[in-house]
């Protein structure tokens, strides 16, 4: 797959997968574009248009087969490995995110808390116990991390985002409302419930101002 896929094709993508693994799961055997199309919000063309450049086709008359797709999907998204995460923040957000199963389940796993608070320090959450900051550097090296998520007031979150990036992890998922900014080669994604609450608002408010469909 190339390098530079565009954000809207790798959403898809990521929609498609979340859709074949259910199937998989319940032995569903094959999938017509059209169905997986109507699963994850798009159309049967785009469908296959966005798995031909995967190299994968579906057969006419029988669609995709779940039990060769997903792996090829998988390893194509780069989701067939998994990744070590170290997380900062050990508040609300950060002690959700340790006791968020389906993250591990995913192949991202946790295996340091860092918080800056020394009263948190040596507590143990979901089996982790939380270091203080001035371990981040070593402990990251050691653990050969990888990706970082943010869980700290946004005023303390480009500091975080700067010492995780010094670190050397190589991706940042940022919770804080907070804009980071990261040097070339270090990826960034927000995550905003406030803005998917926002979208969700506008949508229902727009709805109720069109017309009733005959
Ligand atoms: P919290 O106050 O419960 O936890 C924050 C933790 O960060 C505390 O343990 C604190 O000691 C630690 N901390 C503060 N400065 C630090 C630093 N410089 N280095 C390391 N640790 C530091 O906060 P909560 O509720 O867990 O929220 C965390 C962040 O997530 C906030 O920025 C909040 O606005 C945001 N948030 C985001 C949501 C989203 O949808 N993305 C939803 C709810 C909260």
């Amino acid at each position: 797959m190339p390098q530079a896929v565009p954000r809207p094709t790798l959403q898809r993508l990521l929609r498609y997968l979340r859709e074949l693994e259910r199937l998989e799961a319940e032995g569903t055997p094959t999938i017509a574009s059209d169905e997986l199309g109507a699963a994850a919000g798009t159309t049967a063309h785009q469908v296959r248009k966005d798995l031909s450049c995967l190299g994968t086709l579906g057969r006419r008359g029988v669609g995709y087969r779940v039990g060769d797709i997903v792996p090829t999907l998988r390893a194509a998204l780069a989701l067939d490995r998994q990744w070590r995460v170290a997380l900062v923040g050990a508040g609300n957000i950060g002690r959700a995110l340790c006791a968020y199963r389906g993250f591990r389940e995913r192949g991202f796993h946790i295996v340091a808390l860092f918080d800056s608070d020394p009263r948190k320090e040596g507590c143990t959450w979901a089996r982790l116990k939380v270091l203080p900051m001035g371990q981040l550097r070593r402990t990251v090296a050691e653990l050969r991390v990888e990706l970082g998520i943010i869980a700290v007031p946004a005023t303390a979150a480009q500091g975080v985002a700067d010492q995780l990036v010094a670190a050397g992890v190589r991706g940042i998922l940022n919770f804080a409302p907070a804009r980071i900014i990261v040097p070339p080669g270090v990826q960034v994604r927000s995550v905003d419930l406030a803005v998917e609450a926002e979208q969700l608002a506008f949508l229902v408010s727009a709805q109720s101002t069109q017309p009733p469909q005959p």
